[in-house]
């Protein structure tokens, strides 16, 4: 089939929000995670150079918290998954969680741009690897064999955002913008919705428990938790498309 001819792309941007009703804390709410950690002794450069233990140790605990028997996909992961299945076109979820539940539930489409929970980097020879292990100060890179420099490969405060050059690129095909479960604090994730309606005919909504300080910049707005608000806006998209 001719390219013109496909439907328009799908971006669907997910955060915290969405994995709240599996059982994992987000990060500004009242009971979220930097209130109770700061976040400068655990995810920046500079705490990895000062107390590389303590910045290990917390990603060892985030792991197991990750891993924990209850946590599993909701029905917002789940429907995500059922719009990838199911749509003629593409569906690309840009997500800003480490947790697997988009890919649990289904989801092939996944693009981790503040990284994933399993994977260790080596700050010496940049190899990335599955792991499951904890890390320590004293765990050797199996590829350069240098000690003490395995890191989560997770993106931390004031490092570069993985995959950028895919994520623009579905910006720039998609008609359909989603934000799910985001505040829209931490950028580039929260310019995605004005870096998608620079061009003309993108339908932007905002789907969050509630309203976010980027409110404004959405076309559409649907609030509550996100269980009960993305899969009817799933079967709505499927139905009716969105407004041309
Ligand atoms: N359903 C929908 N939205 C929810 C729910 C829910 N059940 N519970 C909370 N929310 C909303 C909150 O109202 C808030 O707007 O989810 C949003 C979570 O915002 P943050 O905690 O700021 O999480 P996020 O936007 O993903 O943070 C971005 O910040 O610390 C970094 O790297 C970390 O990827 C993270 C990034």
């Amino acid at each position: 089939m001719h390219q013109d001819f496909l439907p328009a792309g799908i971006v669907v941007l997910t955060g915290a929000g969405i994995s709240k009703e599996s059982g994992i804390d987000t990060f500004r709410d009242k009971d979220g995670l930097w209130n109770r950690v700061n976040l400068e002794e655990v995810a920046t450069i500079e705490a990895w150079h000062r107390d590389k233990k303590k910045v290990l140790d917390f990603y060892n605990d985030t792991r197991k918290m990750l891993r924990a028997a209850h946590i599993a996909p909701n029905a917002a992961h789940k429907a995500l998954a059922h719009l990838e299945q199911k749509y003629d076109g593409e569906v690309t979820i840009v997500t800003q969680n480490i947790d697997p539940l988009h890919e649990q539930a289904g989801s092939q489409n996944v693009i981790h741009m503040h990284g994933r929970d399993g994977e260790i980097r080596c700050m010496h020879c940049g190899t990335v690897f599955a792991s499951d292990i904890d890390l320590t100060p004293q765990s050797v890179c199996a590829n350069c064999k240098t000690v003490g420099e395995l890191r989560p490969n997770i993106v931390w405060f004031g490092e570069m955002p993985m995959h950028m050059d895919e994520i623009n690129a579905a910006l720039e095909r998609c008609g359909l913008f989603m934000a799910i479960g985001t505040s829209g604090e931490v950028y580039p994730a929260a310019g995605f919705v004005l870096q998608a309606r620079r061009r003309s005919h993108v339908y932007t909504v905002e789907l969050n428990l509630e309203p976010t300080d980027n409110q404004p910049l959405f076309q559409e707005h649907v609030y509550g938790p996100a269980t009960r608000i993305v899969p009817p806006y799933v079967e709505r998209v499927l139905k009716r498309g969105w407004p041309q």
